[in-house]
């Protein structure tokens, strides 16, 4: 922030008196960044994080990250604005356009000595009256507490020292952001504006492959912080489950059950879904990603709902399977209580110290002894036609969270959730088909017993059928 530091004896008052009301609790003063949200994450947390990576770099070195880009519905319409999970973990700013550059040894930037520096989207009263209040420079300072701030305008004549640098590391450059051309320090110019800054460097020194892995390094172990959002994030999206499970019934379109566990998530201060929530029901329900959502429901068919609320950045990734009508059929309980006990299975082995791949291990040999036991399948190696995902992701920031896929730790949160699907013409007896059931629930490895988030949310066919049976406040069709 050079320009202001001249003035700095003048307006130092001034800039204590917005500090405090900026580090007020009571979240009325942040109005004045468009922050309204009382429990974010604090400013302390990114920066522990920055700490982090910084303590991984080498000597002498320096990382930059980028913000997301901006992406394009239709026409002049953009899809609502979503943080790169990295640059949200790093700085807490929630605004395009920016670029965060941390240093391993201090450097002097504009005469004053420090260790980051992020770049952000200058304040501007026009640009703010149709897309909402920015922190600034001054606010990125004061709110996430970044040691040093500029506009982004800045970031092509600053030397970030590159050229003094043993070692420079970044992600690969994207090539896939749109230009604005009224705006100079947009996304797309500040990736041109770094691609000449390190042009020139020495091959050796540039390295985009250890920042990913870095990162993944520290998400997979969520702090106590952010594990305050998961429960948040898993809680919310157990209560989209159960309202969904009392309004359910036959005729229903799957669009009008997304709409159910998206009002849930809402009304309930998740932001947005972490990912397109998945209602299939019928053949459908066989679909592993179906996301449309446009059938109308039947009789007799069941519905898998893979959702997922998304607060302040943690997203949850729960999964039930329902019976349309409020009652399971004899063979949609008999495949529902395989996935069932091949999810148990899995849940038995997240523990500390073991694989990555145990839970899958554990859950896939349940599915396929089972199906071999009732004809579906022929031979151990049939299981992969009908189960054919992967029964664990970590989950975070992203629904497929990034990880080291090394031994399971203390702290990491994984996915459980084993599946069957047998579409329509599938080589066994045709009353088997368009059954399509997954069971998903989100386990914290802890050091003792797994720790099931979602527990809140029931799965047994008896407990389903009698939430079934509840009253609903949604109207239907
Ligand atoms: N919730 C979707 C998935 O895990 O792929
Ligand atoms: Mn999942």
């Amino acid at each position: 922030m050079k320009p202001f530091s001249f003035l700095v004896l003048f307006i130092f008052p001034l800039l204590t008196s917005i500090a405090q009301e900026v580090k007020g609790v009571d979240g009325v003063n942040l109005k004045q960044f468009g922050i309204y949200d009382k429990d974010l994450l604090p400013a302390s947390f990114h920066k522990k994080n920055r700490e982090k990576i910084r303590s991984l770099m080498p000597n002498n070195s320096v990382a930059v990250f980028f913000s997301a880009p901006v992406r394009t519905r239709s026409n002049d319409v953009d899809y609502e604005y979503h943080q790169d999970p990295n640059f949200y973990y790093l700085t807490g700013l929630r605004e395009p356009h920016s670029v965060l550059v941390i240093f391993k040894n201090p450097v002097k930037i504009n005469g004053e000595t420090t260790k980051e520096i992020l770049f952000v989207q200058k304040k501007d009263t026009k640009d703010e009256l149709w897309t909402g209040k920015r922190l600034g420079a001054l606010g990125a300072e004061l709110v996430l507490e970044i040691e040093t701030a500029e506009n982004n305008t800045k970031f092509k004549n600053t030397d970030l020292y590159f050229d003094k640098a043993d070692k420079i590391f970044y992600f690969p450059i994207r090539k896939d952001v749109r230009d604005n051309v009224f705006d100079k320090a947009d996304l797309n110019n500040l990736l041109l504006q770094f691609d000449s800054k390190i042009g020139v460097e020495d091959k050796n020194k540039k390295d985009s492959t250890s920042l990913s892995h870095w990162m993944a390094q520290l998400r997979e172990i969520k702090s106590e912080e952010e594990l305050y959002m998961m429960r948040k994030a898993v809680e919310i999206t157990c209560k989209a489950q159960i309202e969904l499970m009392k309004a359910l019934e036959p005729n229903m379109p799957e669009y009008q059950t997304e709409a159910i566990v998206e009002y849930v998530f809402k009304a309930n201060g998740a932001e947005y879904p972490g990912f397109p929530s998945i209602m299939g029901s019928g053949e459908n329900s066989c679909v592993l990603h179906y996301n449309s959502n446009r059938k109308i429901t039947t009789d007799n068919s069941l519905l898998v709902s893979d959702i997922g609320g998304e607060y302040h950045g943690y997203t949850a990734d729960v999964t039930r399977t329902l019976p349309v009508n409020g009652k399971f059929s004899e063979e949609q309980k008999i495949i529902y209580n395989i996935v069932l006990k091949a999810q148990q299975a899995g849940i038995k082995k997240c523990k500390e110290g073991n694989s990555f791949w145990d839970p899958n291990i554990a859950a896939t040999s349940v599915v396929s002894q089972e199906l071999q036991k009732l004809g579906i399948t022929k031979n151990p190696l049939g299981v992969r036609r009908y189960f054919m995902h992967g029964t664990s992701h970590y989950l975070g920031l992203d629904v497929h969270d990034v990880g080291t896929y090394l031994p399971l730790k203390r702290n990491v949160v994984i996915t459980v959730e084993p599946g069957i699907y047998i579409p329509e013409g599938s080589p066994c007896d045709p009353k088997w088909w368009n059954i399509g059931v997954r069971i998903e629930d989100d386990v914290l490895i802890t050091d003792g017993a797994p720790e099931v988030l979602s527990d809140c949310v029931p799965k047994t066919i008896e407990e389903i059928e009698n939430l079934m049976k509840l009253f609903s406040i949604f109207v239907r069709h």
